[in-house]
């Protein structure tokens, strides 16, 4: 899947905002008050600011470091997304491919183009915009535009104990500890399967 699909997608979102100018000459005179896409290697510096507050400063460790957010933001900003509010990053999630039933060390570091699975490395929400929805909002908005990639067909991740009802909850199915410990840290693996993408695609205007 290329970007260019994605940012096909994507495009209602850019163009809600430009009401009565030309839906091909998009131009703005302020920052959009709300705007969902793809990140870019331009944004990693905000990603790694909201990780840093997120987790580094809570744990010690991070889901991604820097050099892995650009890496999988130079590999496939198709698989990741943004919420921005007034040009300011509030949200964001990172995927990458993945081939196998689960998540194993190798899925930390490689995309694996075409997979059927994607791996969210990490959702995160800046500090000052949580518990208002914003987490659930983007996880769902991720998973819609996932629907409108041929080949996925489930998104997993691996989270701590205390999010599993937080997954639940936006249709994450509990399918076991991971095999992934970092330090002292274990995981549980969660599922959401992206089945009936077909009908889906052909009803919702992907
Ligand atoms: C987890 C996170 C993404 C949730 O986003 P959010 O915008 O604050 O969450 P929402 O407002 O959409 O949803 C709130 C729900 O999530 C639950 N929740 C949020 N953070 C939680 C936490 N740290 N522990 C337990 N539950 C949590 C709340 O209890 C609430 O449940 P309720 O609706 O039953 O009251 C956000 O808190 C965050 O960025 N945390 C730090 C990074 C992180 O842990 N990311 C997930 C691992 S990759």
């Amino acid at each position: 899947m290329t970007t260019t699909s994605a940012s096909t997608f994507l495009k209602p979102f850019a163009l809600r905002y430009s009401a009565g100018s030309s839906p091909r000459v998009v131009r703005r005179h302020t920052l959009p008050a709300s705007e969902f896409r793809n990140l870019s290697l331009s944004d990693a510096l905000s990603v790694f600011e909201i990780e840093r507050e997120a987790f580094i400063s809570v744990s010690g460790e991070c889901p991604l470091h820097m050099d892995e957010v650009r890496h999988f933001l130079e590999l496939c900003p198709e698989l990741s997304l943004g919420w921005f509010e007034e040009g300011r990053l509030v949200a964001f999630v990172i995927g990458s491919g993945w081939d196998k039933d689960k998540l194993s060390q190798d899925a930390m570091t490689i995309h694996v183009p075409g997979g059927s699975t994607v791996h969210i490395h990490v959702l995160a929400v800046h500090h000052k915009c949580r518990q208002q929805g914003k987490g659930s909002i983007i996880l769902w908005r991720y998973l819609q535009y996932l629907r409108c990639l041929p080949t996925v067909k489930r998104a997993v991740l691996m989270c701590e104990d205390f999010l599993v009802a937080f997954y639940q909850k936006a249709g994450f199915k509990d399918i076991g500890p991971s095999g992934i410990a970092v330090g002292p840290l274990t995981f549980t693996e969660m599922e959401y399967a992206l089945g009936g993408g077909a009908y889906l695609r052909r009803n919702s205007g992907c």
